[in-house]
């Protein structure tokens, strides 16, 4: 960036990274406001940057070592399905979410899991004081011999550590506290964040160490610090959860050795993070009886099928235009299911407010949760309860057609399993059903039908 020689001076968007020369108060490049930060890049050292020394020679590709296949289990098996199986030497992973959901006490736990079983795990902190960490040790009951904790943020002091203990994984909590001193501007910047990532990621690269960056999020839920940073990682992994509520999710958004969308559920209790093994339980643990606008649908989010409450609640609208508010469910998905539910049910929604919730805080956008929404808005409009027992699916059309959704049989075997008794599924799911479990099928080919199947 700097052509070397001089200190300059820059400004750099904390949003996308683009860099100008000048402040403004947008950034041009990805139209955020109030993102552009004062940035001074400073003479690069003729060593090339913190980059250690390596000969470095173009070889014939069949000459190349392969990898090692092999993925190493993190201790927590719910990391594992979210990672595709487990880490991979030299992998670096990046642990996002708000502050408080857990991430230091996740990763405490998985470095504390890793250095039971092999090599020893370096755990870096630049937030928190060894005392810190050991008071959240001791409410985990973290005690591995092999679990070495740093408290630093200087990289030439960490990179002296990892030379030392030479662990299995490093674990940098958070990279946003990292500085690098070959960099100019204070930790937290934008050039500052991607020089010192780079500095880790090259470490892991060349020793096959495996590693963890936590990184911090801003206002609107991305990670804080330049877009950059996800490319350069292997695998991101966002972690959800509401302050009021135990319940977290790991949910995988890149990932170079495994399937994406995958996610994982935890719960936060006294001492640290539970795996949940049957979320479907969990979600639907605090369903009201009989009550109207409460609709379970199906969602499957990476391998996995979730059986989700669908809450809808429409009232009269009593200003100004109607309110469409949702939390969970796509709000775009929303507005058309209403649209929809207007034309082709006749519904009068155009004076009425409709507020739809997944409840439990899950998010899903997946389209099989259509007809939830709707039978949920139905059911809400009428004021009439949909059987205890029935479980709803499918992806709704532009002209209210129900169109099939995959992986039904999984769906429908999740269900039986949660002790539901009937299924309402799109007909062309019914063709080609291969299920000869206990349920009782319905196959629903228009919206125009739904209204009389669900309260027969
Ligand atoms: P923490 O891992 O510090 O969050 P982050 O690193 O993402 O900022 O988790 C902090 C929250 O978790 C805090 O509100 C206390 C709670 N907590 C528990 O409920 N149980 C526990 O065993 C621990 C260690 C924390
Ligand atoms: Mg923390």
């Amino acid at each position: 960036m700097a052509p070397g020689g001089k200190i300059r001076t820059f400004f750099a968007c904390s949003a996308c990274g683009s860099t100008f020369a000048k402040w403004s108060g947008q950034c041009t490049e990805c139209g955020q406001w109030n993102t552009l930060q004062e940035e001074r890049s400073g003479p690069r050292p003729a060593k090339g940057r913190g980059k250690p020394h390596r000969e470095n020679t173009a070889t014939a590709l069949i000459n190349v070592p392969a990898l090692s296949e092999e993925n190493c289990s993190t201790g927590v098996r719910e990391l594992d399905d979210v990672l595709g199986g487990g880490l991979v030497s030299g992998g670096v992973i990046m642990l996002a979410g708000d502050p408080g959901v857990g991430k230091s006490t996740l990763l405490l736990q998985v470095a504390d899991a890793l250095a039971l079983r092999g090599r020893p795990v370096l755990y870096v902190s630049g937030e928190e004081s060894l005392p810190q960490i050991k008071r959240r040790a001791a409410r985990l009951r973290v005690a591995a011999p092999q679990l070495i904790v740093l408290a630093e943020t200087d990289w030439p002091e960490i990179e002296q550590a990892l030379r030392q203990v030479q662990p299995q994984a490093v674990i940098i909590d958070s990279i946003q506290t990292l500085r690098h001193p070959e960099w100019p501007s204070p930790p937290g910047t934008v050039g500052q964040i991607r020089e010192s990532a780079q500095a880790v990621i090259n470490y892991c690269k060349l020793t096959g160490t495996v590693g963890f960056l936590i990184g911090h999020v801003t206002k609107d839920g991305a990670i804080a610090g330049p877009k950059v940073l996800e490319h350069m990682v292997d695998t991101v992994l966002y972690f959800e959860g509401q302050q009021h509520q135990t319940h977290r999710i790991v949910r995988s958004v890149k990932n170079r050795f495994g399937p994406t969308n995958e996610i994982g559920v935890f719960q936060m209790t006294e001492r640290g993070l539970e795996e949940v093994s049957d979320p479907s339980g969990l979600f639907l643990s605090e369903r009201p009886e009989n009550a109207s606008g409460s609709v379970v649908g199906c969602a499957i989010e990476g391998r996995r099928p979730f059986l989700l409450e669908v809450q809808a609640l429409v009232t009269p609208t009593h200003y100004g235009s109607p309110q469409r508010v949702c939390t969970g469910v796509d709000p775009r998905r929303l507005v058309l299911n209403i649209a929809i539910l207007e034309k082709i049910c006749g519904l009068g929604l155009g004076a009425r407010d409709v507020f739809a919730n997944i409840a439990g805080g899950f998010r899903s956008s997946e389209p099989a949760l259509d007809l939830a929404v709707c039978a949920a808005i139905i059911s809400g409009y009428e004021e009439s309860p949909v059987p205890a027992g029935t479980i709803v699916f499918g992806e709704v059309g532009l002209a209210g057609e129900i169109r099939a959704v995959p992986r039904i049989e999984t769906r429908l075997k999740e269900a039986e399993k949660m002790g539901f008794g009937h299924a309402l599924l799109p007909a062309g799911n019914l063709k080609k059903l291969e299920y000869h479990g206990k349920i009782r099928t319905t196959g629903i080919s228009s919206l125009t039908g739904l209204n009389k199947i669900l309260f027969q």
